[in-house]
């Protein structure tokens, strides 16, 4: 037999996302602290300053002063790594303290750290299946992939209802048999169309049909609420949703994830999930981070009304000029270019010509054919940058002759 070539294989499919224009070029930045969303981008010619247009940092927390000092003191006091599992000499007193004031700020009696949002909805979900025998699960169309990994780790019955809809949901609840356990799982903000789910009424729904809720906010917590809970507390049904998971990546500015739910339910997780059981636990500096960001997300009324008028703006100028965006009431705002190559040469553009960085979404992250930029203007983006930004895509429209909006 000969001997199989592995490098040939993967040469080929590499060859194979190079042409159809999905190879991943990942940017090379450095983000300077106290000037986001300005940073500087590494290249094979250089290195020059960007304007970032793409970032999840939504509110600029990553630079805020509270949560750099929290972390400094921490790395001082309590060293780098948290040296173990949660099980085994790696529970930290602040990963016990960040998980209570989680728990209270979702209005849940516990709640449990993973080391991302990924981890979390792998961990949460797949712990849930196997701890409910024969569940079945209802997910939303465009629930994010790490759900899909934790709904489809130990083979549930998994059905999927239309985005968003709710007739489909309750025709999918009505066929199944009342005695079955059922977990309908969605997320509060879809992060790469920017629609954002009829909480209430998804909740009351599932609960009519006797099903488990569980919601991934992690695109709203932060965002959107009084105390910036999220969506599900802004629409006031926080109860309507036992599991609630969400991240510190996005609006916290650090790293890491969380299940908040009942003392029963995270006691469950906790005691199954093979991804929070088998690794190391969030180092102590990060868990301080992303305490110290909770502590001002539940009160920064200032920085969320001056993201949602970046929002608002950055939008209404974009349809003035009928670029092809999609409109929803969220604070993501993509933009459609259709085909890989078109949507790469667009992102190009505007890095070559007028420095602003925006990454290019391709396919499977999106459907083939829905390539987008997804612009996310945070706090410290100022009008001048938003003007910037919409003039560049207008004249690059009129110059390339790119379909602009239809609808009105
Ligand atoms: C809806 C949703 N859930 C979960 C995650 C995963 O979060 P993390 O980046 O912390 O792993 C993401 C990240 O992009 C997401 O968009």
């Amino acid at each position: 037999m000969t001997h199989p070539n592995y490098r040939a294989r993967f040469h080929d499919y590499l060859a194979k996302l190079k042409q159809e224009g999905r190879y991943r070029h990942f940017a090379v930045l450095e983000r300077h602290c106290g000037a986001f969303p300005k940073a500087s981008m590494h290249t094979a010619t250089g290195v020059k300053d960007v304007t970032i247009w793409c970032s999840n940092d939504y509110l600029g927390m990553g630079q805020h002063t509270a949560v750099l000092e929290a972390m400094h003191e921490a790395l001082d006091m309590w060293g780098a790594g948290s040296g173990g599992t949660r099980n085994i000499s790696g529970n930290m007193l602040v990963h016990t303290q960040l998980e209570s004031e989680l728990a209270a700020w979702h209005a849940k009696e516990a709640a449990l750290l993973f080391t991302s949002g990924y981890n979390a909805n792998e961990g949460a979900l797949s712990a849930l299946i196997k701890l409910l025998p024969g569940c079945v699960v209802f997910s939303d169309q465009k629930n994010h992939a790490s759900m899909i990994a934790g709904i489809t780790r130990n083979h549930c019955n998994k059905n999927i209802f239309a985005h968003n809809n709710l007739a489909d949901l309750e025709r999918q609840l009505a066929e199944t048999s009342s005695d079955t356990f059922k977990i309908v799982a969605c997320e509060s903000v879809y992060s790469m169309d920017g629609t954002i789910a009829p909480l209430r009424e998804i909740g009351m729904l599932a609960h009519k049909y006797g099903a488990l809720t569980y919601l991934d906010e992690v695109h709203g917590v932060g965002l959107y609420g009084a105390n910036g809970a999220g969506v599900a507390e802004r629409d006031d049904c926080l109860d309507l949703f036992d599991v609630i998971v969400a991240n510190f990546g996005k609006s916290f500015g650090v790293a890491g994830g969380y299940v908040a739910a009942s003392r029963e339910t995270i006691d469950a997780i906790r005691s199954h999930a093979p991804g929070f059981i088998f690794t190391t636990s969030l180092p102590p500096v990060v868990a301080a981070g992303a305490l110290a960001s909770l502590r001002v997300l539940r009160d920064a009324h200032d920085l969320r009304s001056r993201m949602h008028r970046q929002v608002d703006l950055l939008r209404k100028r974009l349809l003035e000029v009928k670029l092809p965006i999609l409109t929803s009431g969220s604070h993501i705002v993509p933009l459609l270019i259709g085909g890989a190559q078109c949507c790469k040469g667009v992102a190009d553009w505007l890095f070559e010509n007028v420095n602003i960085y925006v990454q290019p979404i391709n396919y499977p992250t999106v459907a083939t054919g829905e390539e987008r930029l997804r612009l996310t203007p945070t706090p410290l983006h100022t009008d001048a940058m938003i003007d910037e930004l919409v003039d560049s895509l207008d004249f690059l429209w009129r110059q390339q002759h790119l379909p602009r909006r239809i609808a009105a």
